[in-house]
């Protein structure tokens, strides 16, 4: 059987660390993505069996739980319900949530870790590590900090630098600090296990060079890890929390196996595997996960965040190739990041939509099209709340909602709520059902190749064709003047209707439901589980397993003649602005009142200046008295400033910081005999003094003095 023939799905979604809850960037990055994907496959009949689980060991538990005050242990025991739930509430249709605490999940990476080791997989050294004397403690990963050699980020830390993405070891670090007691740290000897990457390039290469296909982001990536050459990766740590090395393994190597754990990079794709161990065991086959993992007729998909990228391109595969057993990737669809109002998330300074706070006030659906419609597929991308507001108004009731409500309210009104037969259809309805038939596939393209936005989109055309369709034929005129055109266009748009609840259902399966059950319409396949844990997550009105009604079956009229639907409800309230305005104050709010984070740099001080160069600038005291977005350009922002003996247009790079209309009345200190320069076409005279904060926030430089006033 050929890869293209396989019909066993295994999607994973990347292990979401339980110190923390989830947020919209996870969301965006890997979550919403596979779900898309995994709704769309069961649709179309495909096996499916969609992995995730949270990623509970690791240094990154043991520091939150460390600042929060309690053993790492009670910290995922908060975590993980908490963020399965929110995953239910958001209509994730995992086939299975697991956690790596589970003994399955030790059992399954001790023995992939033994296996390894019996193939001559790993090899061990004995080195200097850094250690903390203050906590007594080795300083893995997180557990110490520094300066990244490659980028000079002074806060990278032992495992990875977060802003240039180069893995590290601690001792690279320069000017390594404990992040524990912020002790300097010494060095002590231990024995560890290393995966020799390096040995395992020229065939990862090779296995690489067989994707061309791969996101051209993804692909990016791996391949600069390759250019740069891989380096062995120690894969065992001394911290007091992770699953143990296997202690057989250790005595065989004449190491003591105490207070030794597998790294969690190790341990946490394995994770995929042991949940779907738990999967096909709870199903009554305890060895129903090897057709997914070790069967040619399965092809294997992870949904990550690019910070997750070189693991899984690149080390999981590695350790996959030396275990033998096992299918490899076909594709590793990462997405790159998702800002938030103009700014980088930030968990430590609450610059967060956290998707539990979120699902107490809004439905699921809302998010979900507003992210799917701004996923960062391609380039990093923007969430704003004045984006979501726009989306859920005009495009889920403006145009999906009408079309839905007027439909069946005008079918209820003027054909008894019954689909009327189609009689000598016109042009325009034979056009219209000859477009519903291309949709499916059209949309279905989009998802299998992982562009998931224009899928939605696609989608999302369907709605415009039904409204547009139904202004065109104007069927509140033909029912007094040609009642069989009347009906027609009803017959017609009902169909579209029935089409849009299969075809919406992996980007909004609430709503999809919702249409179902107003139209009667039964027997859609179904695009979550059947059974287990995430069963419930959506209440999937009217599909049922095994359902005729599939994928590709959306592109015909789905309802017969004199099927009787039900009653129109109304599928989006319009979101107020006064929601709005609550959601930015609660996201500024906290971001407002946090200090910098203290490991922020100072920007470096300069040399020194003489009085004379100083006093040949002219610093004067003004307002802004009027201030216009520039057409075309994201940084500048046209300004209108009162200096008392005169105004000046300043163009201000400011707009990534600032809305215009937030600068008017600002007092301003103006550098005033700058020599005037052409920016976009306009001249600039002038320049605003701004205070630049270590985050990169800016603050205008103001004075209580009159306009005009000299600044010295
Ligand atoms: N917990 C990791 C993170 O949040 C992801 C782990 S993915 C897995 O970045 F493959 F290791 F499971
Ligand atoms: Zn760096």
């Amino acid at each position: 059987m050929t890869e293209r023939e396989s019909r066993r799905i295994l999607v994973t979604a990347a292990l979401p660390y339980a110190n923390g809850p989830v947020h919209i960037g996870h969301l965006a990055g890997a979550y919403l993505p596979a779900d898309l994907y995994c709704r769309y496959q069961r649709l179309q009949g495909r096996d499916v069996a969609f992995i995730c689980g949270s990623d509970e060991m690791g240094v990154a538990i043991m520091v939150r739980a460390r600042t929060e005050g309690i053993t790492p242990q009670e910290l995922v025991d908060r975590y993980h319900p908490m963020i399965r739930d929110a995953f239910k509430g958001f209509g994730m249709s995992f086939d299975w949530y697991g956690r790596t605490t589970s003994p399955v999940h030790a059992e399954t990476s001790r023995d992939f870790f033994r296996v390894l080791a019996a193939k001559g997989a790993f090899t061990t050294r004995t080195e200097q590590q850094l250690f903390d004397p203050a906590a007594g403690i080795f300083l893995a990963d997180r557990f110490v900090k520094g300066t990244c050699p490659s980028c000079g980020n002074p806060d990278a830390y032992g495992d990875q630098c977060e802003k240039c993405g180069t893995s590290l070891s601690p001792l690279e670090l320069v000017d390594p600090r404990s992040t524990l007691t912020d002790a300097k740290p010494e060095l002590r000897e231990s024995t560890h296990w290393y995966l020799p990457l390096g040995a395992s390039q020229a065939r990862l290469e090779e296995w690489i060079g067989t994707h061309p296909e791969w996101k051209s982001n993804v692909l990016g990536q791996v391949r600069s890890w390759l250019a740069d050459g891989l380096r062995d990766r120690a894969i065992t740590r001394d911290v007091p929390w992770g699953v143990p090395v296997p202690e057989d393994v250790a005595a065989a190597a004449g190491v003591d196996a105490a207070g030794k754990v597998i790294y969690v990079w190790f341990d946490a794709p394995i994770g995929y595997i042991s949940a779907t161990r738990e999967w096909t065991a709870a199903h009554g086959a305890p060895d129903g996960w090897k057709d997914w993992w070790q069967s040619p007729d399965s092809r294997l998909f992870h949904f990550i965040g690019k910070d997750n990228i070189v693991f899984h391109c690149l080390m999981f595969p590695a350790m996959l190739m030396a275990h033998g057993d096992y299918v490899l990737p076909e594709n590793v669809p990462a997405n790159e990041f998702l800002n938030i109002e103009g700014r980088k998330l930030s968990t430590s300074r609450g610059w967060a939509v956290w998707l539990h706070e979120y699902l107490a006030e809004f439905e699921p659906d809302l998010l979900r099209y507003a992210l799917a419609t701004t996923l960062p597929e391609t380039k990093d991308a923007d969430f704003s709340w004045s984006d979501f507001q726009l989306r859920a108004n005009s495009e889920l009731a403006d145009v999906l909602g009408n079309f839905v409500h007027r439909t069946l309210t005008f079918a209820g009104r003027f054909a008894d709520g019954v689909v009327p037969p189609l009689v000598d259809p016109s042009d325009a309805d034979r056009a219209v059902l000859d477009e519903l038939a291309t949709f499916p596939s059209r949309i279905g393209e989009a998802y299998e190749g992982f562009r998931f936005r224009e899928g939605v989109f696609e989608t999302m055309a369907l709605a415009r064709l039904g409204n547009k369709y139904f202004n065109d034929t104007e069927p509140w005129h033909t029912r007094k003047t040609d009642p069989q055109a009347c009906a027609n266009t009803i017959h017609v748009s009902l169909q579209l209707c029935a089409s849009l609840a299969v075809l919406l259902e992996p980007v909004l399966p609430f709503t999809a439901a919702a249409i179902r059950r107003m139209l009667r319409l039964e027997g859609v396949a179904t695009s979550a589980p059947a059974d287990g844990e995430f069963a419930d997550a959506v209440p999937s009105s009217a599909t049922v397993a095994g359902g005729r009604i599939r994928w590709a079956d959306a592109g015909a009229p789905l309802l017969a003649p004199g099927h009787a639907i039900g009653l129109a409800e109304v599928l989006f309230r319009k979101i107020e602005d006064e929601a709005i305005a609550a959601q930015l104050a609660k996201l500024q709010g906290p971001a407002a009142e946090a200090a910098p984070e203290p490991s922020l740099p100072y920007a470096p001080a300069k040399g020194h200046v003489t009085y004379d160069d100083f006093a040949k600038l002219d610093f004067r005291a003004g307002t802004v008295v009027a201030a216009e977005a520039m057409p075309k350009s994201k940084k500048l922002v046209k300004l209108r400033v009162d200096l008392g003996y005169e105004e000046r247009q300043i163009l201000a790079g400011v707009a990534e910081h600032f809305k215009p209309e937030d600068l008017v009345g600002k007092r301003v200190t103006v550098v005033a005999n700058l020599a005037p320069r052409l920016m976009m076409g306009l001249e600039s005279q002038g320049m605003l003094l701004m205070a630049e904060n270590r985050d990169g926030s800016l603050h205008p430089v103001s004075s209580t003095g009159e306009n005009g006033s000299v600044v010295r």
